[in-house]
């Protein structure tokens, strides 16, 4: 199924943790060491196969993503854009895709979640081609309470998923990135907003559990799960993707680099996009690639 599951990036929210600095830009364009951050959570996408893909945002915003991204067909990609006029919740992003999601499944990753680990493309694509029903992915977390939490029963099944638990039932806490079937649409127009006003993506998990439906992935300790919505957080991921990328020479996220690699755009592309890349570390990474 993985030729026809459609990936939506949510990239539009506040982002008030981070003021000053988004007073005039959207988070996800801010830069997580040498690319905006939307770049990590696109190649999640493509490293599902996935290649049509809407990107949401605030109607400030959506004009930037769109001089950032174009039509996509640079990374072998197809983008639409829509616009989230208010931030009313996560879940929301299915009711603005309905439409274009014309009955097919997807996957939805926050625009400012970072994933990285050896195992993770595999980990994607096996969700990827699970058709029915619905895929979250947990990860361990020294502080659960920020997040959506499973519990689990005697068994080791998830039997529960609550928002921002005071008394959180585990340390695994859902992360950014959910795959659901045809029927997400239809779920969220049947949900009601929570008390803080918002299309909970929790409640809409908690259906499909409810149902019998909900597949739960465990992202181990091999894996790196990132958030970047504080000051802290953002220089921390920058930290880490600097580390890792002049440790190995190899570059996260180089969404070039992947649609080179899947096959989708041709070693001429490629160059067409290192040139485009100007006198920048990203511009050689990508002739690099080119040398072989
Ligand atoms: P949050 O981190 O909950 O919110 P935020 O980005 O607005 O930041 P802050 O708390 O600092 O004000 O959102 C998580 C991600 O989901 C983030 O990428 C923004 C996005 N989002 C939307 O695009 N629309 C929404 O309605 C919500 C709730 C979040």
């Amino acid at each position: 199924m993985a030729q026809n599951r459609k990936g939506i990036v949510l990239a539009g929210g506040s982002g008030t943790r981070l003021y000053p600095l988004t007073l005039p830009v959207s988070k996800q364009l801010m830069p997580v060491y040498d690319k905006p951050m939307i770049y990590y959570p696109i190649s999640v996408l493509m490293l599902a196969g996935i290649r049509e893909i809407m990107i949401i945002s605030t109607p400030q915003d959506l004009p930037l993503f769109q001089r950032l991204l174009g039509d996509g067909s640079q990374f072998g990609l197809s983008f639409v854009y829509a616009e989230q006029p208010k931030p009313e919740g996560i879940a929301q992003a299915f009711s603005i895709a309905e439409a274009w999601l014309d009955g097919v499944p997807s996957a939805l990753v926050l625009g400012d979640n970072l994933f990285y680990g050896t195992g993770l493309p595999k980990q994607l694509r096996q969700a990827s081609e699970t058709s029915a029903g619905a895929t979250v992915f947990v990860y361990q977390v020294a502080d659960p309470r920020r997040y959506g939490v499973v519990g689990f029963d005697a068994d080791g099944h998830v039997d529960q998923i609550v928002e921002k638990p005071a008394d959180p039932p585990s340390e695994w806490a859902v992360v950014g990135m959910y795959y659901f079937d045809a029927e997400a649409p239809r779920y969220v127009r049947e949900q009601v907003p929570s008390a803080r006003g918002e299309l909970e993506i929790t409640d809409l998990a908690q259906r499909y559990l409810r149902e019998g439906k909900l597949q739960l992935e465990k992202l181990g300790r091999g894996t790196a799960w990132l958030d970047t919505g504080t000051h802290q957080s953002l220089l921390d991921a920058a930290q880490f993707i600097g580390v890792l990328q002049e440790r190995t020479g190899l570059s996260i996220a180089c969404l070039e680099e992947i649609a080179w690699r899947q096959g989708w755009i041709d070693a001429q592309e490629l160059e067409q996009q290192a040139e485009r890349m100007g006198k920048s570390s990203y511009a050689r990474y990508l002739q690099r690639l080119l040398k072989g």
